[in-house]
């Protein structure tokens, strides 16, 4: 059964001109294509990882199944029903239903409320329950999150760690009941030596409750770890999607197998081609409508700049890749 769905989901950013081009020379504005066209289906209870260089989209594809960002095209359902255009107490409920955990335990909380009041916030902004019942299930939760709520429900933001603090903001996120949590890069504002202990709570509060999870990292070691299926991202377009152990182990996509290539096999026989790829990272500015990775590929044909791959993303698909080369690559590699 699929929860979420994200639809040949786009966001473009159009970039300002300065008033010499607007006005003088009449260029039209450029474009940030900074997701393409992307699909994905989340399963009940799945975790899908998504993992990509800076600026490949991750954020942007979080903020817009958030609702904090309107897509330029696509659509994003959930249970089966589009959420964009939703009003009233459908918002309310989609609302309630998909949470985020931010990045930044710093900047996410509000400096001036107690723990207490930051965990009830959400509930009380929806009118989840009456107001006791807000307050017992906020102190619940704190004490679900390891933060004892008769040492911490009083403290402020900057009476806790930097570890405490993610755990309030997980607090917050779980107190609503959500369906579904999109967590973007939870664990890299965090000194590593907390990080499994965040990411174990993480672990333990999925398997308890059984919400689904987009799960955003660079580290694809804590990815091969935590999610079920991984979805690699470059440049805004979907590179490669399949069963999270598969992909690390086996990667289709010369880019895939680059990103993947530093990792080591424990297996000594085990030998895998790790394409040389050239040049840096680009910004999707107006890019042409094709493999965004092409200019870097080393296996690029003519035609991959005009060749977009729509891959079958739903619920429990099978490994692909977004690339039309793959026989001669595996070829080369062997
Ligand atoms: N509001 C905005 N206006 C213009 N461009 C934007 C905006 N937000 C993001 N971008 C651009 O969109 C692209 C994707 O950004 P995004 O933040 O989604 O990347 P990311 O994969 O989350 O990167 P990171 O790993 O660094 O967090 C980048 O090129 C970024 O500069
Ligand atoms: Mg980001």
């Amino acid at each position: 059964m699929v929860v979420l769905e994200l639809d040949r989901l786009s966001c473009h950013f159009e970039l300002t001109p300065g008033f010499v081009d607007r006005v003088i020379k009449r260029k039209p504005p450029s474009y940030i294509k900074a997701v393409e066209r992307l699909s994905i289906a989340i399963g009940e209870k799945e975790i899908l990882g998504i993992a990509g260089e800076s600026g490949c989209g991750k954020s942007t594809t979080c903020s817009m199944v958030s609702g904090l960002l309107d897509p330029t095209e696509g659509d994003i359902r959930f249970r089966g029903k589009s959420i964009l255009g939703l009003r009233g107490d459908a918002i309310k409920d989609y609302r309630r239903s998909v949470q985020m955990i931010f990045q930044d335990p710093y900047e996410s909380l509000n400096p001036r409320f107690r723990t207490v009041d930051i965990v009830a916030e959400g509930p009380r902004a929806l009118e989840l329950w009456d107001a006791n019942e807000i307050e017992q299930r906020s102190l619940a939760m704190l004490d679900a999150v390891g933060l004892p709520s008769g040492k911490y429900a009083e403290r402020f933001p900057h009476e806790l760690s930097g570890g405490e603090r993610q755990r309030v903001g997980i607090a917050s996120a779980l107190v609503m009941e959500p369906e579904v949590i999109i967590a973007d890069e939870p664990l890299s504002m965090l000194d590593v030596s907390i990080r499994a202990g965040i990411l174990d709570l993480l672990r333990e509060m999925q398997a308890e409750r059984g919400f689904s999870s987009l799960y955003v990292s660079h580290d694809l070691s804590i990815l091969g770890n935590v999610a079920d299926r991984l979805l690699i991202m470059y440049l805004g377009q979907a590179m490669e999607i399949g069963p999270a152990e598969e992909v690390i182990r086996n990667p289709k996509h010369p880019y895939t197998r680059a990103l993947i290539g530093a990792v080591p096999i424990p297996d000594p026989r085990s030998r895998r081609a790790i394409p040389n790829i050239r040049g840096d990272i680009s910004k999707p500015i107006d890019p042409p409508p094709g493999c965004r990775f092409a200019p870097r590929c080393p296996y690029a044909d003519a035609s991959c700049s005009n060749t977009f791959i729509e891959m079958e993303t739903g619920a429990g698909t099978l490994h692909q890749a977004a690339c039309h080369r793959l026989a001669e690559i595996d070829n080369a590699g062997s």
